[in-house]
């Protein structure tokens, strides 16, 4: 009797999860269905991490609105990709005597380090002509303003660059992050649901400091480049990954050179979002959208990162 009246309650309760999380369809409950992350804005068409490149990627639906990060002199945390600033700015123009060269990531590594500058000197700096010279005067942004800019209308997915250069100069980049977070009220899973927040890395070090150390209890995305391949993308280490990530989030090449990954990364409870997806490096008879395609509804993977969100595929 208890049974029959309990087993429609678990039939309906399954199916509230099912409708809300959308898990049973990915199975991966840091995604709702198959997802699409604007890699450093819709970098595509407009300068990346930009005000321009993130309110882009919103118009275009991504559902997170990803943010690479580094630390200036006085330990704020601004977006940009490189750990030098010459690529995306006009910091030659206007601090033309400020290069050195600094040991990074084991070589040496010269140019206009962010690390050598404050916040306030970062400002000044142009971070749109050298992409098109109608963006002239975007900024460089703090990630307070990309979640500013960001929250309520997407996710956003920071991702710690870098973490060890930056702690060996003495900024806990895990602890900034997460001090920024807390302070939007965004540190905890479900915290916003209209701003979900996912963190990423390449350092395994950095997410088990986060996961075990810390704390933190944001999904945290191991990302996984073709010189770690050997050691991560393994069966037998899928399980180790489940202890201090989600999901893995591997160059896109070594999900179509080992298809299976996606499977034994799923068996062991862990998303798959490969990277990186962009218009004009497919076959002649390829679209960015025909790929992004295949890998999602072929493959299988949960998600992608892709300088063109407006070409994601909507089954
Ligand atoms: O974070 C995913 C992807 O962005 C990793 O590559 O070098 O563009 O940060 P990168
Ligand atoms: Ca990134």
């Amino acid at each position: 009797m208890v049974t029959t009246r309990i087993a429609p309650a678990l039939l309906a309760l399954s199916v509230l999860v099912f409708l809300v999380f959308g898990l049973g369809t990915d199975g991966h409950a840091q995604y709702r269905g198959k997802t699409v992350i604007a890699h450093r804005g819709a970098s595509a068409y407009a300068p990346e991490h930009t005000a321009a490149a993130y309110t882009l990627a919103i118009e275009q639906r991504a559902d997170y609105v990803e943010q690479d990060l580094q630390v200036t002199k006085d330990g704020q945390l601004v977006c940009l990709h490189d750990l030098t600033l010459e690529r995306t700015t006009n910091v030659k123009d206007v601090f033309p005597g400020r290069s050195r060269t600094l040991r990074r990531e084991g070589r040496d590594l010269t140019g206009w380090h962010v690390s050598d500058f404050t916040l306030a000197e970062i400002t000044q700096l142009d971070a749109g002509s050298w992409f098109d010279p109608k963006f002239k005067g975007e900024k460089i942004l703090t990630f307070q303003e990309a979640i500013d800019l960001v929250r309520g209308k997407a996710g956003i997915y920071p991702e710690t660059k870098a973490p060890e250069v930056y702690g060996s100069i003495g900024f806990d980049m895990e602890k900034l992050v997460m001090e920024v977070l807390a302070k939007n009220g965004l540190d905890k899973p479900g915290a916003d649901p209209n701003t979900p927040v996912v963190i990423q890395s390449f350092s395994a070090e950095s997410l088990k400091k986060m996961a075990k150390d810390m704390g933190v209890t944001l999904p945290l995305i191991f990302l996984v480049t073709d010189r770690d391949r050997d050691t991560w993308l393994a069966k037998e280490r899928m399980g180790e990954i489940k202890t201090f990530a989600a999901g893995i989030g591997p160059a896109k090449e070594l999900i179509s050179g080992k298809p299976e990954i996606v499977t034994w990364a799923h068996e062991a409870g862990l998303s798959v979002t490969p990277y990186t997806f962009r218009s004009g490096n497919q076959p002649a008879d390829r679209t960015v959208r025909d790929e992004m395609h295949d890998f999602l509804y072929t493959l299988g993977v949960d998600a992608v990162f892709t300088d063109n969100p407006d070409q994601f595929p909507r089954k």
